[in-house]
């Protein structure tokens, strides 16, 4: 069993697309979304996952024709695709009905929180691309989805993937700063408490949304987050899955298609590159250290 886990693309295919997105996204997300086609380099994986961000709308017309315009890259895979929610498919609005439209009329009502099996374990998709902006009521629909997906076939381990990362990934200070965004992690408790219950029947999370690849763990669950094709590295993650180990490879895109003014934690947007203890080069900063890019859990 192998899946191939891909994210922040945030293609802008739509022939009116006017919004400033990332340089040259289109070219990597068109790459990408190639390799799962009859005959690319990637369509022996089982199924691929999208992990939020695949497309970079603003608002609900945006968001509509953007994603209006990636299905027919969609229909040219060879294998199964299944969506992960990114704030950029909902602006935020996690909860709002009318945000969340375009969403379920590209991948149907049941594409936010549900479960994908694979094979000796399962994965489960967690929609938390609202961040902080999360409605009340959907807060607790959330929370309540993810105990009962955690609660359902105790016998298989799981593998949770939601766009925003659940754990800091670089130091957390420094994270916030670079990032920007407030939502540079899950800020809603509830999430990781239930994550704690279930301690080793989650042995791996894997999110987007934050343009760097990482990988830290936390209580014993490993946290994987990668870049996405969008922003400098250009990473994406191929995870085999057998009885015994889930292994995880982080891949880069080909060195031809990379743009290094897309990074958002250093130049254009800032002066110098971000760093933190760990990662003591702004490239290591980005990258994340050999053991964050291949690692393997026992099951
Ligand atoms: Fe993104
Ligand atoms: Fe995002």
């Amino acid at each position: 069993m192998k899946f191939a886990v891909i994210n922040d693309l945030h293609a802008q295919f739509a022939p009116d697309s006017h919004q400033p997105g990332y340089p040259d996204a289109n070219r990597r997300a068109a790459w990408m979304l190639r390799q799962f086609a009859a005959g690319g380099s990637l369509a022996d994986v089982d199924f691929v996952i999208g992990a939020g961000d695949l497309i970079h709308g603003e608002d609900i017309a945006s968001i509509r024709s953007e994603l209006n315009a990636f299905k027919p890259h969609l229909e040219k895979f060879a294998v199964p695709f299944y969506p992960v929610c990114g704030n950029h498919e909902i602006r935020q609005a996690e909860g709002d009905p009318a945000y969340e439209a375009p969403y379920r009329e590209a991948y149907g009502d049941d594409r936010f929180d549900y479960v994908i099996p694979a094979g000796p374990v399962e994965v489960i998709v967690l929609n938390n691309a609202g961040a902080f902006h999360v409605t009340a009521p959907r807060r607790e629909a959330r929370a309540n989805a993810l105990k009962r997906m955690l609660q359902a076939n105790p016998d298989k381990r799981k593998i949770l993937v939601c766009h925003i990362p659940m754990v800091p990934l670089r130091e957390r200070d420094v994270l916030r700063r670079s990032f920007g965004f407030l939502s540079y992690i899950n800020l809603e408790v509830e999430l990781n408490d239930l994550l704690d219950e279930a301690g080793a029947a989650v042995p791996l999370v894997i999110s987007g949304h934050l343009h760097i690849t990482g990988m830290v763990e936390r209580r014993g669950v490993k946290h994987l987050v990668t870049s996405g094709t969008a922003s400098f590295p250009h990473d994406y993650a191929v995870v085999t899955v057998s009885p015994t180990a889930i292994d995880v490879e982080v891949r880069s895109l080909p060195a031809e298609l990379h743009e290094p003014k897309s990074n958002i934690h250093g130049p254009p947007r800032y002066a110098t590159g971000f760093t933190d203890a760990a990662h003591p080069t702004h490239d290591l900063y980005l990258r994340g250290n050999d053991h964050e890019r291949r690692f393997s859990i026992k099951l």
